[in-house]
Formats: structure tokens, C-alpha cells, sequence
């Protein structure tokens, strides 16, 4: 018998979706993760949840503004709405489910600021634990509902037949590759930040489910907008350690190496990072300083980040914190309704994988974790009401052709030169040969730096397009796990890169040194790979 439901991934997005269709709904759900259930990005998620939980002068209208302002005129406004009026639900959810959040004297839940944010929003749980604190919760739910759990399980490829999706080819912990079928799958395999050198994303972070949907002509959307993260600590260690958002919140000052302001920290991360890259390319210098010896009760309103930082040696009531921008969040996609419905009957995705809509050209500081909550809400819901196929809403107007005349309706172009990959055909066996696997990954990494960092141009992206084929050329055809991750990475680094090269403008997070304007003309439209 085939599932009801299988949930590919354990992050926020995939472990909401599992408790609430098999707890609320008694459907029977599979998940399958490809390491221990609570790896995932989620437990590494700092800052908190932004939603409006607070009354007067907050409100749902200034966090959409928030929102639709970050995202640089690509976010969709119905999806925004949704997000920002469903999200408060979803943390009380979680509140009810057994996530402890911080809160002041009175028992009130305590609100930060981060960048964008107009007026303090963010809920967080043990200074800047946030996601362990949701991962925490959530993995105690699955493991108490009736879910079917695999672990150390990785998806290879969906299954598709007769137009519909029916399940996944997957390698079992043993080595063997099986299927495994339901009447619904949702993607929720998070981000692709281990596609460049200098990352806070963890090792999981392959982009995989955007390759799996990319193989299979599922559409793909937005995936030139990659965000890199201000404040990550410069420090040999990978992932690197990220230094929150809230400690700019808090009042933390961004300086140069001469001790000087150059940005509002407080503008949405995008403007920061490039701020910073400028800076450090002018002064010829590979990270800047953050001072935050001003801001009172760093240890007990940061512990995590007091301890991480004396494990290094640094004291942040003494010194200025070495930082460089790190490539943090995937803004694109696999393109979805409102519901989280992909192009493919059968096939959902919510999360970071997934291009609802809600963030356009860059997403908006502490919205991550909330649009995992409420999209994986919404697509239980509408499985649960029988729903089959998307509708043009949310970001799948670009590929269903919604009312252009309509206002605010994003239409989509697709990225030229895009060929469908062919499906990963892994025989499970552990690498063997001559190919070093790590290197071929870290060779990967050096060209999307290079190519696709913060700063972009045509001579740079041709430059690693060209670099990018002479890896895939090289890449052995034997090995599991990791090179599956590099087929994977490969091709959503080049799906990226033929995106940033057709986006002939700045715009959010994708900044083009050849293109320095914003070119509403010709690029107000999602880039579609299909
Ligand atoms: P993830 O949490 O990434 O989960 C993906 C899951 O899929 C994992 O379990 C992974 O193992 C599994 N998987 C992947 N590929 C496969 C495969 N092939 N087969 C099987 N399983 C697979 N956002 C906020 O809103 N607020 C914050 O404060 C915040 N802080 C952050 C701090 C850091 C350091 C980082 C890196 C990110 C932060 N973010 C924050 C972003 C946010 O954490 C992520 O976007 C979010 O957690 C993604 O959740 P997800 O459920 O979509 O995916
Ligand atoms: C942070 O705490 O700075 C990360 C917040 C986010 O990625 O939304």
C-alpha cells in the first residue's frame, strides 16, 4: 500500500507537515531524511520567528510591508499576505506543541528587531536558539505520532508516471537503491548553501531537492537570488558561526578596518553584505568588525553565541568580531501555488527548497522559519481537501500564465540555454576509483565563489559555467551519497548561474557589477527553469 503522504526531509517544513497530516488528519506518513531525523538547517537557525504576536503600533500590514519591501518587487502579494496572517497560528501551534520561547518577567514573549523589520517582531527561544528549539519540539512530535521514519535514507530522484508522481528512488542506509511510493510527496529538503566555500549553511545543504525536481522538468524558479548572511564570524570553521542579526537589533555596529561606519546595519541583509563586499574589495581585505562591545548582557541574552565565540578566543564585551558576508539562504526554488502545489500533480514542496512567492529578490530576516510552518500547514490542508493540481497563485503564475492585467501578478521567462538534466543513476556503492569526492566538492565550491558570489558579472559567470563543466566532466560515474550531492550541486549551480546571467540587473540579492541598475522594464519576472 503506498503512503498517503511522504515528507522528503526533517526541518521545520517537513516535520510540521508530518506531525499535522498524521496526527490531525490520520494520514499515513512516511519521512524520509537523509540523516539522523533532527539534522537538519532548522536546528542551526539563530535569530527567531518573525511574526506579529504583539499588538499596537505592530501589525500584519507593516510585516507585509517589511516583507514585500526586502524582497525588491519579486515577492507575490496574495503569498506574502498569507504568510504574515497564517503565521502567528502556526507559532501559537508550535507554542502548544511544547517549543519554549523567550519570555520577559510578565510571561510576555520577548520581540527583537533584525534588518528590514520596521519595529521589533522576532520570537526566539534561548537567546538565539531558536531552531533548536523548533527542531527539538517537532522531532519529539513525529516521533510520538505515526509516522513511518527512514532514516539515513537519501532521495536520488522522483518517480513519475502517467503525469503524476508517485513516490521516490531512494538509497537505503544498506546501499540499495529502492522505491518507495505514496499518493502525495512533499519536498522539503531545505537550501543549497554548500554550493560556495564560505557558508552558515551545514553539510546537508546540497541543493538536492531542487536537483531531483530540475531532473524530473518540475519548474524551478529564482534561484539566481542567493543570500549571503552580513555577519558570519571569519573563522576557519565550516559551517561558519553566524553572529545573529538581533545583535545588530541590539545595536551591534558594523566598522571597517579603519574603525569606520560605512552601512545602516539595520537595512535588509542583501544591502548589508553588498555594502560590506564593496568595502572590503576597496580596502583590499578579506573581513570587517563587528563591534557589539556596547550592548549590555551579551552572555545572558546570547549564551550560544558567548560560548561559540570563547571557544575561539574572542570576548565580545572586549573585541571587535572579525566578520565576512557567508552565502546563507536560497531565495528560488521548486515554484509552487499558494498550497505549496508544484508544477507536478502529486508533488509539493515547502520550505527553503521551495519558491512560494513570499521572498522575492531576497528574503526579509526571520520569515524563513515562518514560511516553513505555514506552507506545510497549507499543503496537508489541501491534500486533505483533494486537490490535485496547482492553480495560478503564489509564484506559479510565472509558469501557469496568471492574468497579467491583474495587479501584481510576476510573470515568468525561461532561463535560455537550460537543458533538463538526466536522471542520477547511482548504483550505491561507496566511491571507488580515482575521483577524491571532497575535492571535486571544495573545486565546486572555489568556482560558485568565484563565479556567483556576492558580486557578479557576465566574464565572471561564463568564467565558472565554463569551470563547472570541466568538474562534471571528471566526475566519476561510481560512488553514493557524495556524489549524488555533486551531481546535485552542479546542476543547481549551473541552473543559478544561466539564471544570473540572463537577469541583466541588480535587483535584491543578485547583483550584477556589468548591470548596476534595476531594470523593472525588462525583469520584473521570475527566471524559470523547467
Ligand atoms: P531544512 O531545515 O534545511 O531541512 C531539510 C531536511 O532535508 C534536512 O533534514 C536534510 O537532511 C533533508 N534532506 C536534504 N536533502 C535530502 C535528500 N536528498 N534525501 C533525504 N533528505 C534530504 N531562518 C529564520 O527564519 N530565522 C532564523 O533565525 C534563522 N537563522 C538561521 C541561522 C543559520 C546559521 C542558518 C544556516 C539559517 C538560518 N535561517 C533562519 C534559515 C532557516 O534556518 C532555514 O531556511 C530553514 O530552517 C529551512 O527549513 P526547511 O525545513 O526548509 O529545511
Ligand atoms: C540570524 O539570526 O541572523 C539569521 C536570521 C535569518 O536567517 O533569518
Amino acid at each position: 500500500m503506498p503512503l498517503d503522504l511522504l515528507v522528503i526531509g526533517s526541518g521545520v517544513a517537513g516535520l510540521s507537515a508530518a506531525v499535522r497530516a498524521a496526527e490531525l488528519h490520520g494520514m499515513a506518513v512516511g519521512v524520509l531524511t537523509k540523516g539522523e531525523l533532527d539534522q537538519a538547517t532548522t536546528r542551526w537557525a539563530q535569530g527567531g520567528v518573525a511574526a506579529v504576536l504583539a499588538e499596537d503600533p505592530d501589525s500584519t500590514d507593516l510585516h507585509l510591508a517589511d516583507t514585500l519591501a526586502a524582497g525588491a518587487g519579486l515577492c507575490d502579494a496574495d503569498a506574502v499576505r498569507v504568510l504574515v496572517d497564517e503565521g502567528p497560528g502556526r507559532v501559537h501551534e508550535l507554542i502548544a506543541l511544547g517549543a519554549i520561547f523567550d519570555r520577559d518577567e510578565h510571561g510576555r514573549l520577548e520581540l527583537a528587531r533584525e534588518g528590514g523589520h520596521s519595529l521589533p517582531r522576532v520570537v526566539h527561544a534561548g537567546g538565539a536558539a531558536t531552531g533548536a528549539e523548533i527542531e527539538r519540539a517537532l522531532v519529539a512530535a513525529v516521533r510520538s505520532s505515526a509516522a513511518v521514519l527512514h532514516e539515513h535514507t537519501f532521495a536520488l530522484d522522483i518517480l513519475v508516471e502517467d503525469g503524476r508522481c508517485r513516490g521516490v528512488r531512494a538509497l537505503a542506509p544498506d546501499g540499495l537503491v529502492v522505491e518507495i511510493h505514496a499518493l502525495h510527496v512533499l519536498i522539503a529538503t531545505g537550501g543549497a548553501g554548500q554550493l560556495f566555500s564560505v557558508t552558515t549553511n551545514p553539510d546537508e545543504a546540497t541543493g538536492d531537492g531542487v536537483a531531483m525536481a530540475l531532473r524530473a522538468a518540475v519548474a524551478v524558479a529564482d534561484v539566481e537570488f542567493v543570500q549571503f548572511h552580513p555577519t558570519a564570524l571569519h573563522h576557519p570553521a565550516m559551517p561558519r558561526p553566524l553572529l545573529s542579526e538581533a545583535l545588530r537589533g541590539h545595536g551591534a555596529k558594523v566598522l571597517d578596518t579603519t574603525g569606520k561606519r560605512f552601512v545602516d546595519e539595520l537595512l535588509p541583509r542583501d544591502e548589508v553584505s553588498r555594502a560590506m563586499a564593496r568595502r572590503m574589495l576597496e580596502l583590499g581585505v578579506d573581513h570587517l568588525w563587528l563591534d557589539a562591545t556596547g550592548l549590555e548582557n551579551f552572555e545572558q541574552r546570547f549564551p550560544t553565541i558567548a560560548a561559540e565565540l570563547s571557544r575561539v578566543g574572542l570576548d565580545p564585551t572586549r573585541d571587535w568580531l572579525p566578520i565576512a558576508p557567508a552565502a546563507h539562504y536560497l531565495c528560488g526554488g521548486i515554484v509552487t501555488d499558494l498550497d505549496g502545489a508544484s508544477s507536478l500533480p502529486g508533488l509539493w514542496a515547502a520550505g527553503e527548497v521551495a519558491c512560494s512567492g513570499v521572498h522575492g529578490a531576497n528574503r526579509l530576516a526571520s520569515n524563513s522559519l515562518l514560511e516553513g510552518m505555514v506552507f506545510a500547514f497549507r499543503v496537508v490542508e489541501a491534500i486533505e481537501r483533494g486537490k490535485q493540481c496547482p492553480d495560478a497563485t503564489g509564484a506559479m503564475r510565472a509558469v501557469l500564465d496568471g492574468d497579467p492585467a491583474e495587479s501584481g501578478v510576476i510573470g515568468g521567462r525561461a532561463v535560455p540555454g537550460w537543458a533538463r538534466p538526466a536522471p542520477l543513476l547511482i548504483d550505491g556503492a561507496e566511491a571507488g576509483g580515482r575521483v577524491d569526492l571532497g575535492e571535486v566538492k571544495a573545486r565546486i565550491q572555489r568556482t560558485m565563489t568565484m563565479g556567483a558570489g556576492v558580486l557578479r558579472s557576465e566574464a565572471s559567470l561564463r568564467e565558472a559555467l565554463g569551470q563547472l563543466e570541466v568538474v562534471e566532466r571528471e566526475l566519476g560515474a561510481q560512488g553514493g551519497v557524495a556524489l549524488a550531492e555533486n551531481r546535485n550541486l552542479i546542476e543547481v549551480g549551473r541552473g543559478l548561474m544561466l539564471a544570473a546571467l540572463a537577469r541583466r540587473e541588480s535587483r535584491g540579492a543578485h547583483t550584477r557589477i556589468d548591470y548596476p541598475e534595476t531594470d523593472d522594464s525588462s525583469f520584473r519576472c521570475r527566471l524559470v527553469l523547467a
